[in-house]
């Protein structure tokens, strides 16, 4: 099998071209069409639809189109979330990606709409998809779950009810379950469902993926406090002058730290239970997610 950085670079420009030809072919406004493909421009770890891919590759699943398109739909409401994750009334970001954001270029109104486009667009994507009917209806259902007012965006607002009272840590880790847990879980259910694996492997997927989301948001807390503006191409201590509930201002830095690792190690568990119950499974790439999330 292909090693993970050629993995990578291979799968990249498709995803990149599905969100690009799609969001050109079904955006009947130019300005809002050039604010919803200048955040897709920007680039990102497309950390998320990658993972996607991954599950395939897992199983020596050799991705088709509408894998592509599963994968790309799922960045594409990641990349909504940023763009309002930055607005003026939330985070009230200047930087994304290392450019303006949204808002600061387009206007705060044409940043919500280019949003609304990229998710909407989203399920008209996988709705258009070529997937069998049973499966498409299915994937529409989990990925509503994961994008909406059971997942992200109640963990959106968990987490700015989280500046006005510090959270206990068991709300914590519920807010950032939903807010970032439950697209990357969505990631690792698609891939497990469109590798068309039974569903006590696809209930492992999702396990791990729980481990993976927490250890991805708290390594995203404990960045905000310790990075810089270069290497992460947003602005830092915003969560503090926000003052958000997050792990380094629950447990500090090393507390954090020793959560971040702690979820880490659970998750290579979790790959070596999948092993167990599945001869096929190459938990290699999965692996390679979890390395990225740890401290160098
Ligand atoms: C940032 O996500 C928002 C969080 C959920 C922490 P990423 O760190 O995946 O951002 P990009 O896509 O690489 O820009
Ligand atoms: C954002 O979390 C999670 C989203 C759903 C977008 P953060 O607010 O911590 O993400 P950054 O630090 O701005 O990327
Ligand atoms: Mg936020
Ligand atoms: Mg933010
Ligand atoms: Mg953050």
């Amino acid at each position: 099998m292909e090693d993970f950085t050629s993995f990578r670079k291979q799968s990249l420009p498709l995803i990149e071209k599905e969100m690009e030809d799609f969001i050109n072919q079904y955006t009947s406004n130019e300005q809002l069409k050039e604010a919803m493909l200048y955040s897709i421009h920007a680039g990102g770890k497309r950390f998320r639809p990658l993972l996607v891919l991954a599950v395939l590759h897992s199983f020596d699943r050799y991705p088709k189109t509408y894998d592509y398109q599963i994968a790309a739909a799922l960045e594409m409401i990641h990349t909504y979330s940023l763009i309002h994750d930055d607005l003026p009334a939330m985070d009230d970001d200047d930087l994304r990606r290392g450019k303006p954001t949204n808002h600061k270029v387009f206007g705060e109104a044409h940043a919500i709409l280019a949003g609304d486009g990229l998710l909407t667009a989203a399920f008209q994507l996988v709705s258009l998809s070529q997937i069998q009917s049973d499966q498409k209806v299915l994937l529409i259902q989990l990925l509503s779950k994961a994008a909406g007012t059971q997942g992200m965006v109640a963990g959106q607002a968990g987490d700015l009810q989280g500046e006005k009272r510090s959270l206990t840590l068991a709300e914590l880790a519920n807010v950032h379950e939903k807010k970032t847990g439950a697209l990357i879980e969505f990631a690792l259910l698609a891939g497990g469902i469109l590798a068309e694996q039974p569903e006590e492997v696809v209930d492992l997927l999702g396990i791990f993926a729980k481990h993976l989301g927490l250890a991805f948001q708290i390594k995203d807390d404990l960045l905000d406090a310790t990075s810089s503006e270069a290497e992460l191409g947003k602005q830092v201590g915003r969560d503090e002058a926000l003052n958000k509930s997050t792990y380094p201002s629950l447990l500090g830095l090393e507390g954090a730290k020793a959560a971040l690792v702690e979820q880490l190690t659970l998750g290579t568990k979790t790959l070596e239970s999948v092993k167990e119950i599945s001869s096929e499974f190459q938990p290699a790439f999965l692996q390679e997610f979890l390395n990225q999330l740890h401290l160098s």
